[in-house]
């Protein structure tokens, strides 16, 4: 059973502007994006077969619908974020306080090094990948390689509108990995391709990759995507995998979609 932790977009809106999709003047229609969201949750339970677990929304937190960002799980251990931006450091305390009411073994990270959660930290069962530079930090990556006992390549993000990893990468549950590889400086690049052989790399095109076609939630043989990815679709079914478009452009405008609004408990 795949369980992700979500929370409801009742105070999500455009407040601040800490990445290029952001513009506090393209408002956010509340009643569309709680339509999308609970649309989202409709796929994720009932085609996906998904648990989800709630965290309440909390009046003046905007982004804490992106539950990606709260930290990395792994069994009972949970390493909450450190948020590079001040305007999401507010909601650490928040992500700390569910992880440890639902009796998780809680890592903090010393304060300054910033971590963006399962937003930058992503992979297989052996080999995980960290994105750093836009938000994360690079040195943070040893530390839980350490915690996690789990090797970490950490790959540079070089395009400011894919700041998170998983904005370009997506590692499919068939041991595919669906990216958009120019998001990546050469050397990332090269590591990706030493550890994921062409044949399981599923290469989204631009296009797709500026509708969030990589910020996908992967379910077994599911994969739950922004609608308008046709491409990605196509490759994805090619694949053996059932696609499950959901219409999700209020957090767009964000920076955001699918598997941003998702945090993978296990
Ligand atoms: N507005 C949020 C931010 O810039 C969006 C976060 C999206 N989350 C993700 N895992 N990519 O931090």
């Amino acid at each position: 059973m795949s369980r992700f932790l979500v929370c409801a977009p009742d105070y999500f809106s455009i407040d601040y502007e800490i990445n290029p999709w952001m513009r506090r003047k393209n408002e956010v229609h509340s009643d569309r994006a709680r339509d999308q969201w609970e649309g989202l949750v409709r796929v994720l339970e009932q085609e996906a077969g998904a648990i989800l677990e709630r965290l309440d929304p909390v009046p003046g937190l905007p982004d804490l619908v992106f539950t990606a960002n709260a930290g990395v799980v792994q069994g009972r251990r949970a390493v909450v974020s450190r948020f590079r931006h001040p305007e999401r450091q507010r909601e650490e305390i928040h992500f700390e306080n569910w992880f440890r009411a639902q009796g998780y073994e809680v890592g903090l990270l010393e304060k300054g090094l910033f971590f963006e959660g399962a937003g930058d930290l992503l992979g297989f069962p052996d080999t995980w990948f960290g994105g750093y530079r836009q938000r994360s930090d690079i040195r943070a990556y040893p530390v839980l390689s350490e915690i996690f006992q789990r090797e970490i390549i950490p790959v540079e993000l070089v395009d400011s509108r894919f700041y998170h990893l998983d904005t370009c990468f997506c590692p499919l549950s068939g041991g595919e990995l669906l990216y958009y590889p120019p998001a990546f400086d050469p050397y990332a690049q090269a590591a990706i391709a030493e550890r994921v052989p062409a044949v399981r790399q599923v290469v989204v095109p631009e296009s797709d990759a500026l509708k969030f076609a990589c910020n996908a939630v992967c379910v077994g043989k599911h994969v739950v995507l922004p609608t308008g990815c046709e491409t990605t679709e196509r490759l994805l079914h090619e694949r053996g995998y059932l696609t499950h478009p959901t219409p999700l452009d209020e957090f767009l405008k964000s920076g955001g979609s699918a598997k941003c609004l998702t945090l993978a408990l296990d």
